[in-house]
């Protein structure tokens, strides 16, 4: 390459070097010294010697989220055709109509784009104004968990350490803004009043954006993501509610991300066992079965066992919890029974003809794909 090289004044750019010098060491020792002394110091977590993030590159934390979630990008112009949203590129444009080249003219037109008034009439034919109203509560509770999972997962942003968890986070951030404001259509599109939050999820979310550090992370992709991750396995093959199974599968990462972080940067023994810890987890989960009993009368509408939902949630949370190294002030083989004890009792005192059983062993997740996604995350504790 030919470049026409201009005279530059040699003395001028040494004394500019040299003032750089000067300044630079000035800046980054008060700055170290400030931060020492925990008075503030250099504000970013960022090491621009290194050219990384604190804690280094962590790749592999990297290839499991940012890469995976990249290759797992879903549009919702071609995954909800009847919304607004206009996300999907010129080159992916063209590989759809390559790929409806191909189908028959049944997979067509199940694929035929569909407009907005064409799919609420759809609804309206495949639910009862009863049902409609159940499946827009029971979505409710997750639209509004979204906005917070939205908040949250942008706050651990600043809380994690390295370039790949960073990079993880920021995919989650991303799918979380597009959960809010995908399923917001989808549940606006039933033309049924979306209840406000109900005292139990507004509890349980605020609990999660006021934890401390990494207990955000026990609150929201530990907790919260599981009960999201079961309402979705639950409706994903109801009719219309297609594109849950994509939300199914983002929540799968976004459950698994404190675990592949904590490989990485594990948790001390006093940070996963102090007494005040973990109470502080029980104190931020309890809010969570008054949540799923409140959803009784909804659940019933569609033909599903409260009781059967919140063991199956339950089961599935402890269990990410105690692998993450979330410990509770009892163990898991001891606290399920606990409410197992609690379900039965209420049961009784609300059912006729009661008889006790064993609802942690139960399982409301329908679709072989969903089913197999969870026994990855949730091994033993999926449903078999
Ligand atoms: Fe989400
Ligand atoms: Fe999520």
């Amino acid at each position: 390459m030919h470049f026409e090289k201009l005279p530059v004044n040699e003395r001028a750019a040494q004394i500019n070097r040299d003032v750089e010098r000067v300044v630079n060491r000035a800046v980054r020792t008060y700055d170290a010294v400030m931060g020492k002394l925990g008075l503030g110091g250099r504000r970013a977590a960022y090491d621009d010697e290194a050219y990384e993030f604190v804690g280094g590159a962590k790749d592999n934390l990297r290839k499991k989220h940012y890469d995976k979630s990249l290759r797992l990008l879903w549009k919702a112009e071609h995954a909800a055709p009847w919304t607004t949203f206009k996300d999907a590129g010129e080159a992916e444009k063209a590989l759809m109509n390559v790929a409806e080249r191909g189908m028959s003219e049944a997979e067509k037109s199940a694929r035929a784009k569909i407009s907005s008034k064409e799919f609420k009439a759809a609804l309206d034919r495949e639910y009862t104004p009863a049902q409609k109203k159940a499946l827009v509560t029971i979505l409710s509770k997750i639209g509004h968990g979204e906005a917070y999972a939205w908040l949250v997962s942008a706050s651990m942003l600043n809380e994690v350490k390295s370039t790949g968890a960073r990079a993880a986070v920021t995919m989650q951030v991303m799918e979380e803004a597009k959960h809010f404001v995908v399923l917001r259509e989808l549940i606006q599109a039933f033309d049924v009043e979306i209840p406000r939050q109900a005292a139990w999820d507004y509890l349980l979310l605020e609990g999660c954006l006021r934890a401390k550090g990494f207990n955000r992370f026990f609150g929201m992709n530990v907790l919260v993501e599981t009960i999201a991750l079961s309402i979705f396995g639950l409706l994903s093959d109801k009719p219309g509610l297609e594109v849950l199974r994509l939300f199914h599968l983002d929540e799968s990462r976004h459950t698994a991300l404190p675990d592949n972080y904590f490989r990485e940067f594990p948790m001390t023994e006093w940070q996963k066992r102090n007494p005040a810890a973990r109470m502080s987890r029980l104190m931020m989960s309890l809010p969570a079965v008054p949540l799923v009993l409140y959803l009784e009368p909804e659940l019933a509408e569609l033909g599903v066992d409260v009781f059967e939902f919140a063991g199956s949630v339950l089961r599935k949370a402890v269990h990410l919890a105690e692998r993450s190294g979330f410990l509770m002030p009892l163990p898991g083989s001891e606290l399920l029974p606990v409410f197992n004890a609690i379900f039965n009792a209420y049961c009784s005192a609300t059912r006729p003809n009661h008889v006790f059983r064993n609802y942690m062993a139960a399982d409301t997740t329908h679709g072989a794909a969903e089913a197999a996604i969870e026994r990855e995350i949730f091994g033993s504790a999926a449903a078999a």
